[in-house]
């Protein structure tokens, strides 16, 4: 049976990022992608310079494309990169005036979001607002060199007025695998519960390395996060290493531990290991390989579901 056979019994969205719409030219990659997943978001489309390159100019085509796509297959979208680390226009990048940032985020998110209104229905607003090994906020960040850490609180008031009814998250990487970076996610999400800021979740992004995540942390996030009245979610898992075995067993273990813990909203980074398709090419990092065949983690997944 399909994954996504499999996850509507158990009310579980088992989705595929990291596509980019021109993929879907490709009649077997559409196919597979309908066939197994009930959830999808972009890869890089809805970036800040790919989505809006110039003030007021949005390239809305591949999205639509996107949504389109995942309405005739009966799949939910996500939005992803409403903030992200990087990506941002030059037009962006020459605003130094806090006032003048925000209006131009509130001016995006809401030209993105209202479009997609009912066709999302759930937001990464912020990505890789954490400095990529450690704990403390990334001072690198466009939006943190002129508003300070209050970005994220911006961008989330800002999001939530936009589209009260989709979820918002908060997405990072490394979490699972970096005890201080976890800690620092912790305290960040904190601080926004205490302060009113409407989040609704963590998504971890799990890109996994040669080192499969310790049992029982997944399990540990879920708890604490769920006590802040929080959701945790995994939204782009890969695993980035040329040994068939261990990714076959991270696939499993991981997708045991994350329904066993209650997460119900799973997605990968893409589903085929074919190179002009994965962010890795080299690697071996999905459940199916080049030729659409499925790999021993799409079997540990099934399982696992
Ligand atoms: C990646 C894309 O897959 C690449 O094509 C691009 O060159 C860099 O970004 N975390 C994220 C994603 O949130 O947006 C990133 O996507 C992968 C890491």
């Amino acid at each position: 049976t399909p994954l996504r056979e499999e996850a509507a019994k158990k009310d579980i969205l088992i989705g595929s990022g990291a596509i980019n719409p021109t993929y879907l030219n490709d009649s077997r990659f559409a196919a597979v992608l309908a066939n197994q997943f009930n959830s999808l978001s972009p890869e890089n489309e809805m970036k800040w310079s790919f989505i809006n390159p110039t003030e007021g100019h949005y390239n809305w085509d591949t999205l639509d494309r996107l949504v389109k796509f995942a309405e005739e297959n009966d799949m939910a979208v996500k939005g992803h990169g409403l903030i992200s680390g990087c990506c941002n226009p030059d037009y962006l990048l020459n605003i130094t005036d806090p006032t003048a940032l925000r209006a131009a985020m509130t001016a995006h998110f809401e030209a993105v979001m209202h479009r997609y209104n009912n066709k999302m229905d759930r937001w990464d607003v912020v990505t890789e607002a954490l400095e990529t090994q450690g704990g403390g906020l990334s001072t690198d960040n466009d939006f943190y060199k002129v508003l300070g850490s209050g970005y994220i609180d911006d961008a989330f008031h800002i999001a939530r007025a936009a589209d009260p009814d989709a979820k918002l998250f908060i997405n990072e990487n490394l979490v699972e695998s970096l005890p201080s970076k976890r800690q620092g996610l912790y305290d960040l999400v904190s601080r926004l519960v205490a302060n009113g800021v409407p989040i609704d979740g963590v998504a971890l992004q799990m890109h996994i390395t040669e080192v499969a995540p310790i049992p029982g942390v997944l399990t540990d996030m879920v708890e604490s996060y769920k006590a802040l009245g929080l959701e945790v979610t995994i939204a782009e898992m890969d695993v980035h290493t040329l040994d068939t075995a261990l990714v076959t067993d991270i696939y499993g273990a991981v997708v045991d531990e994350a329904l066993k813990a209650g997460i119900t909203d799973i997605s990968f980074w893409g589903f085929t290991d074919k190179h002009a398709y994965t962010w890795l090419p080299g690697a071996k990092p999905l459940m199916f390989d080049e030729c659409y065949n499925a790999k021993g983690a799409f079997y540990a997944t099934h399982a696992a579901l």
